[in-house]
């Protein structure tokens, strides 16, 4: 077993009585990368946090470079050569970079923390993975996706035998996806082995030796990449092959509804003369590479980005939104693709998410009513598909597909006229999917506006009428989407860089 790096034998977790992994028996080869697929709750990410000592498995092994392991914390972990990077990033956002790379293990020098030295190590790792990072911006003030790359190198950072990387692309720009693929690559030949959760195939294909699958907790199939394909992987994940991906979009557009005339926006990053026209029941997309200024300008339309110039009109009224609450009054809504900062209260349950942004409609008499909010959150539970016990659980108890699925829930109970959603299906399951590209399309039957912020090129070819490409904060071009194909939405949106 020389090449073997780490053993997972008969591992089982429960939370209370919900049995989360049942037996699963896994082996990760030296310098190699295991892809880790399945739906929403399937208890991947359980699996790697049993591992990382932030759960305390109830049965079962790890042998990790030939002996058994029991680590109690992600600090043992990490000293003991085993790093992770999570699906949902924990920085401290008001601290700079180089304070989240060295968290917990401060150089010192004479009792005192040595910052020249931090800064130094900083510097020479970020040069390392030829990363462009300046060590001393305040994490706030960067991308999401830039604060996932700092992510992974800290990872890198401990010299680890092992790293687990969990949905690690979910907001990197396509340059870094492959700059990430590269630093893999590297490291695999330097012996680090790899576990790759992700629920993107072309990535799981592209990057990993081997695949395994987990439905409902236990371990259905491992196969080397280059003996599977998509179809099997589907099949293995969902219990059943799925014909389609995107269900018939045959909802008819009415007259012209949404109105955006000329916008700019005045603060960075600025957005410049963006004019398009949504019809009554229309699916919109808006296609662009990340960093393009598509949630710019969701953001600017629902009253959070201050408007230079330029003109809203819904229905030939003028609009314009002083703040979001603004935007809620007028019947939008937004989907934002960052829930945990913009949409998400982690500390309460998922009844309370549910009805937080619609609190009023779940009156009786002037006061909140008990059985009206229950019976909202299971609605929602129930038309999203979530996979959790009750309403009364915590939201952060569930997996980060089945919280955005609560979050869109929440949105969908306030039947908004214009919805905005920005990458709604990011961190979702194939088969969860399909079941939110059928409640699109059903509220565009009943004549909503949609736009929708896709990356995800079948995607946004799957389930919309037409598309707008926006390039470097620009409208580069509208098309209709049955006459358009992907090599057009690239031309576009490489049309201002
Ligand atoms: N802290 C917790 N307390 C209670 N239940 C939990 C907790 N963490 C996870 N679970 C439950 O364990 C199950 C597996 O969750 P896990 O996060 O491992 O799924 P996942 O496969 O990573 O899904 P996703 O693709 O959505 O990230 C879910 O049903 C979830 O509700
Ligand atoms: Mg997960």
């Amino acid at each position: 077993m020389d090449n073997v790096i780490l053993e997972i034998k008969n591992l089982s977790k429960s939370f209370a009585k919900n049995k989360v992994l049942d037996g699963i028996n896994l082996t990760l080869k030296k310098g190699s990368v295991l892809g880790l697929m399945g739906e929403n709750g399937a208890g991947k990410s359980t699996m790697m946090k049993c591992l990382f000592g932030i759960y305390a498995k109830d049965e079962g092994q790890f042998i990790f470079d030939g002996k058994i392991t029991n680590f109690k914390s992600p600090k043992e972990a990490l000293e003991n050569g085993v790093a992770m990077v999570h699906q949902e990033l924990n920085q401290c956002l008001d601290r700079t970079v180089t304070d989240n790379l060295f968290l917990g293990r401060y150089p010192t020098r004479a009792g005192i923390i040595d910052e020249a030295k931090m800064l130094k190590d900083a510097n020479k790792l970020f040069a390392s993975l030829n990363m462009n990072v300046n060590p001393s911006t305040i994490m706030r003030t960067m991308s999401v996706s830039q604060r996932q790359m700092v992510e992974i190198a800290k990872a890198v950072s401990y010299d680890a035998k092992i790293i687990v990387l969990d949905e690690p692309t979910s907001s990197l720009t396509e340059r870094e996806v492959q700059k990430l693929f590269s630093i893999v690559n590297d490291l695999k030949k330097k012996g680090v082995s790899f576990v790759y959760i992700s629920h993107k195939m072309d990535e799981i294909f592209e990057i990993c030796d081997e695949v395994s699958v987990l439905r409902d907790g236990k371990l259905i199939m491992t196969k080397p990449t280059k003996e599977t394909n998509m179809n099997e992987l589907i099949a293995a994940m969902v219990g059943r092959s799925l014909d389609k991906r995107f269900p018939d979009v045959d909802n008819t557009p009415g007259d012209d509804y949404l109105e955006i005339d000329d916008l700019s926006t005045k603060f960075e990053p600025q957005l410049e003369n963006i004019s398009f026209k949504v019809k009554k029941g229309e699916i919109f997309g808006l296609y662009g590479l990340v960093g393009a200024g598509r949630s710019e300008l969701l953001e600017s339309i629902f009253g959070i980005r201050t408007i230079a110039s330029g003109s809203i009109k819904v229905n030939g009224k003028k609009m314009r939104f002083k703040s979001s609450k603004d935007a809620m009054d007028h019947d939008f809504a937004l989907v934002t693709e960052e829930r945990k900062l913009n949409g998400m209260f982690g500390k309460d349950t998922i009844r309370f998410n549910t009805v937080i942004t619609n609190l009023n409609s779940y009156k009786k008499n002037g006061m909140l009513n008990n059985i009206l909010m229950e019976e909202a959150a299971n609605r929602q539970i129930k038309q999203m598909k979530t996979k959790c016990v009750s309403c009364d659980e915590l939201i952060t108890a569930l997996s980060g597909g089945n919280q955005q699925k609560v979050i869109i829930g929440k949105w969908m109970e306030r039947q908004p006229d214009i919805f905005l959603l920005d990458e709604p299906t990011r961190g979702i399951d194939v088969g969860a999917k399909y079941e939110i590209y059928q409640l699109i399309i059903q509220m565009a039957k009943q004549g909503k506006t949609i736009l929708v912020v896709s990356s995800e090129m079948p995607e946004i070819l799957g389930i919309t009428n037409r598309i707008a490409v926006m390039s470097n904060h620009r409208l580069a071009g509208i098309v209709n989407t049955h006459e358009t194909n992907q090599e057009e939405l690239l031309r576009l949106s490489a049309k201002y860089l």
